[in-house]
């Protein structure tokens, strides 16, 4: 088979490598892909993945059975809608299912509508009624302010009094510190707990849970500094038990698959729920219509199951037909960032590779390119992310931490701390 993957980062790495364990598969090409994915997959670096036009002739062009659209954009833009008009298979969710995380307008009225536990929330597309509504009765601080649409993961402020709020919403609504996707917005209620993110496999009807995992977006040791895409993973999720997973299906997973379904956009593909466990039972923070970046780099290597089937049965609407068996380990993802980063930060850094890994450690590359000379230098924030397998969570961090520090690159920056809540959880 010839698999298509459109998207270039750690994800679509970790997604091409799992992928390639399946021996019907020939060549998969990666648009546009990046430097390191380019060991496992034929990297086209002209087609980027909002290219959707270039997308679909290159798949026709070049045969494509199968493709995985892994980015928001892509999907919110119809990248799937456009290659099964093409008349080819894909994974992913079309434009319409996309809108869950496209519009947080849609996923916020999609709760509300269908009774799925969330922070409650108002919507906005004038700021001075946004305005008023912080000034009156009944608002405390911190709050919540989100842009309505995607913005790299950056569109949520949490102002801490009235004064930062008023700002936040004069940067978004009146400053377009998120472009057009700011011209409406979300004021929410500040919810509390340990947050979880749950990545599923569905066809619509059929859920199959992936492994959770736990996320750590600030750039700094002890969850300091600025939102990033995020530094680093690890997975299991130790706060998500089997209890709460239970009362997840029951509540929030099924509920959501029933909502798309009655709205006419039944959602295909990998949905992303991202969890906050509140004193008052797990809510739902937010929607992601795909793989997590870096979730998928440490819940893919749990998988047992070939993926490549998983998501053929997604396609093909038999999801409900597979058993997905998981390993019972643990993996760990620390992700090695350029200096600077969220912020300003130089690229084009050459990068050094340690000549042998241990055999449960991965490098997941993710903002790096090669020169026309075949150097590997940085060209992204988030550079590499090394993942380690292991038995307990506690050894796959150190594993992940020694192979982190033998890859080299002038600035290298990464937290010291991924996984050190969730190894007190375990041990609390
Ligand atoms: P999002 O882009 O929606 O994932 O939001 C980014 C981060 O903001 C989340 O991971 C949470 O840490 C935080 N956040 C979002 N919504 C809320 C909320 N209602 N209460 C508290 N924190 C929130
Ligand atoms: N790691 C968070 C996300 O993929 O949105």
């Amino acid at each position: 088979m010839n698999l298509l993957v459109v998207g270039g980062g750690g994800r679509e790495h970790a997604i091409i490598k799992k992928l390639r364990e399946n021996s019907t598969v020939e060549t998969i090409y990666a648009l546009p892909g990046n430097g390191g994915i380019a060991a496992d997959a034929v990297c086209v670096p002209e087609i980027g993945a909002k290219d959707i036009d270039k997308i679909v002739d290159f798949a026709i062009s070049h045969a494509v059975d199968f493709a995985v659209v892994a980015p928001d954009d892509p999907l919110a833009l119809g990248c799937v809608d456009r290659l099964h008009k093409a008349g080819i298979p894909c994974f992913g969710p079309d434009a319409k299912a996309a809108r869950i995380e496209a519009s947080k307008v849609f996923s916020k009225n999609l709760m509300k509508k269908y009774g799925i536990p969330t922070a409650r929330y108002e919507v906005f597309d004038d700021p001075g009624a946004a305005l008023d509504y912080l000034r009156g009765p009944g608002v405390s601080f911190p709050i919540v302010v989100k842009a309505d649409g995607l913005a790299l993961g950056k569109g949520v402020l949490i102002p801490q009094s009235l004064r930062e709020a008023e700002l936040s919403v004069r940067a978004i609504m009146e400053e377009g510190a998120f472009g057009d996707s700011g011209s409406r917005i979300v004021i929410e209620e500040f919810l509390t707990g340990p947050e979880v993110s749950v990545l599923a496999f569905t066809d619509g009807r059929s859920i199959a849970p992936m492994v959770s995992s736990m996320d750590h977006k600030r750039a700094g040791d002890g969850d300091t500094g600025l939102n990033t895409g995020g530094m680093g993973t690890v997975a299991p999720n130790p706060c998500y038990t089997p209890e709460i997973a239970a009362e997840c299906m029951e509540t929030i997973f099924l509920p959501t698959l029933a909502a798309m379904r009655s709205e006419g956009c039944p959602f295909k593909g990998c949905l992303y729920f991202g969890l906050m466990l509140t004193p008052e039972g797990p809510r739902v923070i937010e929607y992601n219509c795909r793989f997590g970046d870096p979730e998928t780099q440490v819940v893919l290597p749990l998988l047992r199951t070939d993926l490549l089937s998983i998501m053929q049965a997604v396609e093909n609407e038999t999801l409900g037909d597979l058993n997905v068996e998981w390993s019972d380990g643990a993996a760990a993802c620390v992700i090695l960032a350029s200096g600077g980063y969220p912020e300003q930060y130089k690229k084009g850094i050459p990068i050094t590779l340690p000549e042998r890994l241990p055999p449960n450690v991965t490098l997941y590359h993710a903002g790096d390119k090669l020169t026309e000379d075949g150097r590997l230098v940085t060209s992204g924030g988030r550079v590499l992310g090394v993942t380690a397998s292991a038995s307990t969570l506690k050894e796959a961090l150190e594993d992940a931490y020694e192979a982190a520090g033998a890859v080299k690159f002038a600035g290298r920056y990464l937290r010291t701390d991924i996984g050190k809540r969730a190894l007190a959880a375990l041990e609390g």
